[in-house]
């Protein structure tokens, strides 16, 4: 017998990332091959046409999945019995911005998206930010669900899952072994360039990556560097940001917390005061996945060098809360 379908809200469905995204989770990529889903997206007034035009494209892929869709300018609509929600409509940042530049722009969005998914979505409702800056405007969205109470504010993430890809990239080409052989990888903090990615716990085949690689400078002068910064060079590069592979990486995400992982991943959470991170705080963490829930992996030694670039994003990040205080 076949499964009832998930409904999946997508906001920004009109945009460069939905274009990738929605494609995907029709196909089954998302949720699983025998999971029915039905896209509810969500866009501004004026993308309304182009959504139609998406929606015209999924049908012609004539997806057996794809149970149902529909597009709206109402997020009490969009978010109707919602048990996902991908909230990547926000404006993108331009060539010499930083993410934090979004948040005039972007917070107020997702004041509003916030309370409208704990008003209409499912009570089990699981929430990823994809719209920058992504970690901020989680914390925003899961304050204002807060404030209506029934669905749990664990499940309000930001998506550290680009970052934790790209610093796998990069440990596959230093060391010429494959992406799949890397295990243990964590990227803490914010999704900036102040992210701290940490492969002291990584393991390749069974040997320690640090090791393996025994390069303090390659670490500080071209790794962090690269997966920081990989954002500013796809823009740089493309003239757009980054599409396909932050589709891939929501993908990803969801899909672990979902269905699970084998290995641990890196997913941007509320804290819950593991590793002396302030409570609520929306932060990389290394989380596994099992049964649909995720937990924070405790007992981590947090070494001197490792404890300054934690208190460097933290900080990032509770200057970003303390600046849109008047949203929380
Ligand atoms: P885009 O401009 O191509 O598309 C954005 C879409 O959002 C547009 O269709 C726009 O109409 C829509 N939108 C704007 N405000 C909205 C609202 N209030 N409700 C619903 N829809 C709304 O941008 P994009 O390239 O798809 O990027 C979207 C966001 O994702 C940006 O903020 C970008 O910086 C961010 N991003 C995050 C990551 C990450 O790793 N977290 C990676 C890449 C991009
Ligand atoms: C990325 O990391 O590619 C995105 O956050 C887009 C950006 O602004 O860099």
């Amino acid at each position: 017998m076949s499964k009832a379908p998930m409904r999946v809200a997508v906001t920004g469905a009109a945009g460069q990332i939905g274009y990738s995204l929605l494609f995907r989770i029709a196909s089954g990529e998302m949720l699983g091959k025998d999971q029915p889903v039905i896209l509810q997206l969500l866009d501004l007034p004026q993308a309304q046409k182009a959504c139609q035009g998406v929606i015209m494209e999924l049908d012609d892929c004539a997806f057996p999945l794809l149970a149902g869709m529909f597009a709206t300018d109402d997020p009490n609509v969009a978010f109707k019995d919602a048990d996902v929600c991908l909230l990547v409509g926000a404006r993108p940042r331009g060539p010499g911005m930083e993410r934090a530049d979004l948040l005039a722009a972007n917070g107020a969005i997702f004041t509003v998206q916030g309370k409208a998914i704990a008003e209409n979505a499912k009570e089990d409702v699981r929430v990823l930010v994809v719209g920058n800056p992504c970690n901020t405007n989680a914390l925003i969205a899961g304050s204002a669900a807060k404030k209506v109470g029934r669905t749990n504010p664990a499940n309000y993430h930001g998506m550290l899952r680009l970052d934790h890809n790209r610093a796998l990239s990069q440990l596959a080409a230093k060391t010429n072994r494959p992406v799949a052989s890397f295990k243990q990888l964590t990227v803490w903090g914010n999704h900036s360039p102040t992210m701290y990615a940490d492969y002291r716990n990584c393991t390749s085949n069974g040997d320690n990556v640090k090791d393996l690689i025994n390069d303090p400078v390659w670490n500080n002068d071209v790794f962090l560097p690269t997966v920081g910064k990989r954002g500013a060079a796809i823009i740089d590069a493309r003239g757009l940001s980054s599409a396909a592979s932050a589709a891939n990486a929501a993908i990803d995400h969801m899909r672990d917390w979902v269905l699970g992982s084998d290995e641990w991943v890196t997913m941007g959470v509320p804290s819950d005061g593991s590793y002396d991170i302030p409570v609520g705080i929306v932060f990389g963490f290394p989380c596994e996945c099992k049964g649909g829930s995720f937990k924070i992996i405790q007992g981590l030694e947090i070494d001197g060098y490792s404890r300054e670039k934690i208190n460097k994003t933290l900080k990032e990040l509770t200057d970003e809360a303390e600046a849109v205080k008047d949203m929380l």
